[in-house]
């Protein structure tokens, strides 16, 4: 097996560069001294082409539409596990015993509570305030609480802020939810698992008893173990990104949070659903939209479309598609939502302009419609998605800083401005 490949640029003696190989045969060329011995950097904005670290976390093969964590086929999680061992699965790297999943589970209860002073934080937003920003804004927050997990300390006691995290996380966003529809916040309660907990913070009022509908709390597990991490994504990568700087895992996450709310990345999933809402409106007119995708001076896309690395079915996306039906029937609710969705993806499969461009549902296509017959508000959708994400987040923050490779994040660029000129005072301009 050839080692290294022979780069020829002009008027240079021939460069070896190393190639690695990765544990399922992924292929790099390790560039990382090529400025050093050449003076060329590389160009990929976007990057396309790039990889920014190892990772033995989330395997993933855009072209034949697999997705693994750790090893585990994401089909099988979604059928056999529970959010709160995936999260175990991805932060520790294997499968909980009982004893571990216990312990975990406990500390995700033992936590759950937030500072009663953080929620003075809710009166500076507005109603209207869209939950992301107050997620966000509270996440980072935290660090103002537990200040052990400054810097590279925040490493040492890792085991005990992702804890906090992933379980306050739960409580600040249905703290947000209420906030915004004016009801009084409902306090986590120990005695419920993970998703439970927070549905009964999302749905119940002291006025009323509520009673937790375990088909609701299946469907959310199952959307959550999907979420829960795919490898070096826009906010994944900015987790580490801004990690690398040795930034403490409240603000990185916190920084996740914010990249993933941008409508290309997990904003996406409202906007699907804003979509599907705005062709039903217009009496289920698919072809219309599919033709406004299609036109090059129209900056509209269809949403829930497209993805950076699948060129393939989005396995997550597959998953979710195969389960909305039954879920939906099992909780009795009939979306015209769902039909137009399964209309426009047939149009769009048909149609060449997607053919050719490899362009598949991906997870925010159908993801919407089963958080809506959960019963909740197109704006918590993002939230959801980084409910899912924060294990994801906190192994690949913890990966970071357990490779003795990391550096801090620092990518270079090519200086396209002026040349040197000298000022020219104001009064000669
Ligand atoms: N609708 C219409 N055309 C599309 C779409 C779409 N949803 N997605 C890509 N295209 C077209 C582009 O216009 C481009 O066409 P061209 O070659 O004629 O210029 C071609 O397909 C390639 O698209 P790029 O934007 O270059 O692909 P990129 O990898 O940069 O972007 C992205 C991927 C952002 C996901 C894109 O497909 C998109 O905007 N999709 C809609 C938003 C969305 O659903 N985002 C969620 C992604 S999943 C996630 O992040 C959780």
């Amino acid at each position: 097996m050839t080692n290294s490949a022979t780069l020829h640029l002009p008027g240079q003696e021939p460069l070896e560069i190393p190639i690695i190989r990765g544990s399922e045969n992924e292929r790099a060329l390790d560039i990382s001294l090529l400025r050093a011995k050449s003076g060329y950097i590389t160009l990929d904005p976007g990057f396309v082409n790039t990889g920014a670290c190892s990772s033995s976390i989330t395997y993933l093969d855009g072209e034949k539409g697999i997705l693994r964590y750790r090893g585990y086929p994401i089909e099988e999680l979604a059928q056999k596990s529970t959010f709160v061992e995936v999260a175990y699965l991805l932060i520790h790297g294997n499968l909980p015993d009982q004893y571990q999943l216990t312990e975990f589970s406990k500390k995700l209860s033992n936590h759950s509570m937030i500072h009663e002073d953080m929620k003075h934080f809710y009166d500076g937003f507005s109603s209207t305030a869209h939950p992301m920003v107050s997620l966000s804004t509270m996440v980072a927050s935290l660090s103002a609480y537990y200040s052990e997990a400054t810097g590279r300390a925040s490493v040492k006691d890792l085991h005990i802020n992702s804890a906090r995290i992933m379980a306050k996380v739960r409580t600040i966003a249905a703290f947000s939810y209420k906030k915004s529809i004016g009801q009084p916040f409902v306090y986590p309660l120990d005695s419920l698992p993970y998703c439970a907990n927070f549905l009964n913070m999302m749905f119940s009022v002291p006025a009323q008893p509520y009673e937790i509908d375990e088909d609701h709390v299946k469907a959310m597990d199952l959307l959550l173990i999907l979420h829960a991490d795919h490898e070096q994504n826009c906010s994944t990568s900015t987790v580490r990104v801004v990690g690398s700087s040795q930034a403490n895992v409240y603000a990185s996450v916190a920084s996740g949070i914010l990249a993933l709310w941008g409508p290309l990345h997990g904003g996406a999933n409202q906007q699907v659903l804003d979509m599907l809402l705005q062709i039903y409106e217009n009496g289920g007119d698919v072809d219309g939209f599919v033709m406004r995708a299609k036109n090059p001076n129209d900056s509209f896309r269809l949403m829930g479309f497209g993805h950076r690395v699948y060129k393939n079915y989005d396995p997550r996306a597959k998953i979710i598609k195969e389960h909305c039906d039954r879920i939906l029937s099992k909780l009795g609710v009939q979306d015209p939502l769902l039909e137009i969705a399964k209309k426009l993806e047939e149009r769009a499969l048909l149609d060449s302009y997607f053919v050719e461009r490899n362009l598949y549902p991906n997870i925010d296509f159908y993801s919407g419609i089963i958080y809506r017959a959960i019963g909740l508000p197109s704006n918590m959708f993002t939230v959801m998605f980084a409910l899912g994400r924060i294990p994801g987040w906190i192994a690949q923050w913890k990966e970071m800083h357990e490779d003795s490779q990391t550096r801090i994040a620092r990518p270079r660029q090519i200086y396209i401005g002026e040349n040197a000129r000298t000022y020219i005072p104001i009064n000669q301009r």
